[in-house]
């Protein structure tokens, strides 16, 4: 028998013990070995829960679970990179017990070292619930694709980002109107930040990086933008352009070392990326052999997440182990940052109307060496600013941002311009 303990049971902790509980012969027909919960711990003892937690010892302390002889594996689903989520990861895997998180923030900043810890006691560290929810990517790179070169990993990773996009233009609203309502409906947190801001979406990308590139993760190295500057104006020229905009995670191998940006980026209405609605997530691995891989699902809640921390927990059941990064954590090296390789822009200035504005911008972007693809102006107006929206042929980034600076500066400019990256290449 596998003796598992909990400590977390919100969202994602009740799911997995409903989980253990309604497949119970399923899981232990399937591993060779019945999988049980043997002790749980949370915040508050008397908070009513959606899960049944019958015959199940309550532990106040959830570092207490690390000490007790009747656990062998602790399940760690209260969230967040420092405190009690950490201290338990140190506990449990120095005491050699195996140790499953659904926990990015902890991972992405202290991955290599509670790695380390686990080889060093022989236990097991799983988290494939903490990138993507139901979508087993880190099984994909870590085991599927192990024998493979990943030259780049694309992702749609955030639920609520895609949700508010997918709204934006579906129903021609605003992102302030969209994101309250989205707040209101559960679909974005009372503060959004650490998802529209992107910084969700790094710590993902970042563990996705360390297992396709043998590093060790480096939020630091991640390029981040958010969506809260997307207007309704840019999705409809999206549209227009035949693309979609979509908060995108991309990682891939530059000359000269590993790019890695969180950033709204059009993407063609084709790529398989354009198509995925509402809370769902996608990601895309390139593989040299393999080619491209698109795993598409649900991105969070409960079950789909839950579903993730159970498959660990089989895993272990079963004898399987692997290095929690593909390899061992004294091996992971460091990520040196790539430069971006050229790319197309979207531009969207906001400028009087009036002759020879879009000469002056025409004037900058020729001397950074940078050229258009295509202009849309709209409207006509004496009194107030039009929208100008101009794309690009593969330029500079570098050359791109001291250009974007120097348009900014010209007087019939009134906003600072809206730069997004096009994918054009996006498989
Ligand atoms: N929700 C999702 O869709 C999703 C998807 C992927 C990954 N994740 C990750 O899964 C983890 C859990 O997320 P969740 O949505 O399930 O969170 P949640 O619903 O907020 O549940 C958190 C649980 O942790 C307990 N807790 C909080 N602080 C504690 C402390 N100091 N000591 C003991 N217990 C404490 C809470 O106890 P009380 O209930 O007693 O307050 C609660 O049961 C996070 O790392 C999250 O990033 C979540």
């Amino acid at each position: 028998m596998l003796r598992v303990a909990i400590a977390g049971l919100g969202t994602v902790g009740a799911a997995v013990v409903r989980q253990l509980r309604a497949n119970a012969d399923s899981i232990a027909l399937r591993t060779g070995r019945p999988v049980a919960l043997t002790a749980v711990s949370a915040r508050n003892k008397n908070r009513s829960r959606d899960c049944d937690l019958s015959g199940i010892e309550w532990v106040d302390d959830p570092c207490a679970l690390a000490e007790r002889a009747d656990v062998d594996v602790i399940v760690e689903l209260i969230g967040g990179a420092e405190g009690v989520a950490r201290q338990l990861a140190e506990a449990a895997l120095s005491k050699g017990k195996h140790f499953v998180t659904a926990n990015k923030a902890l991972i992405a900043k202290h991955g290599p070292a509670l790695a380390a810890l686990a080889e060093q006691s022989g236990a097991q560290m799983s988290f494939e619930a903490a990138v993507a929810g139901g979508i087993p990517v880190i099984k994909a790179l870590r085991e599927g694709l192990a024998g493979d070169t990943v030259d780049t990993v694309y992702g749609i990773l955030n639920g609520t980002c895609n949700y508010i996009l997918t709204r934006m233009r579906a129903e021609k609203l605003p992102f302030s109107v969209v994101l309250a309502d989205a707040q209101k409906n559960g679909y974005a947190e009372a503060d959004p930040s650490s998802d529209i801001d992107g910084h969700d979406t790094a710590n993902k990308l970042a563990i996705l990086t360390s297992l396709a590139f043998g590093v060790a993760p480096d939020i630091s190295a991640v390029r981040v933008e958010g969506i809260r500057n997307i207007t309704l104006a840019d999705i409809q020229f999206a549209d227009e352009l035949g693309c979609r905009i979509k908060l995108l995670g991309v990682a891939r191998k530059a000359s000269d070392g590993i790019e890695q940006g969180v950033r709204p980026t059009l993407v063609p209405q084709s790529s398989p990326l354009a198509a995925v609605e509402g809370t769902f997530n996608s990601v895309l691995l390139q593989g040299q052999r393999v080619g491209t891989i698109t795993l598409e699902g649900r991105g969070a809640g409960g079950d789909p997440t839950g579903n993730a921390v159970v498959a660990d927990l089989m895993d272990i059941a079963r004898g399987t182990r692997t290095f929690a990064f593909g390899v061992p954590a004294g091996r992971l090296g460091l990520l040196k940052p790539g430069n971006p390789r050229p790319i197309c822009y979207y531009m969207r200035l906001q400028v009087q109307d009036r002759p020879g504005v879009v000469a002056d911008v025409g004037g900058i972007m020729r001397d950074e060496n940078l050229s258009f693809a295509s202009l849309i102006q709209r409207g006509h107006s004496k009194m107030d600013s039009v929208p100008v929206v101009i794309t690009t042929h593969e330029g500079d980034a570098e050359a791109m941002r001291r250009a974007v600076e120097k348009i900014a500066r010209l007087p019939a400019v009134m906003e600072y311009p809206c730069l997004i990256p096009i994918e054009d290449d996006a498989p």
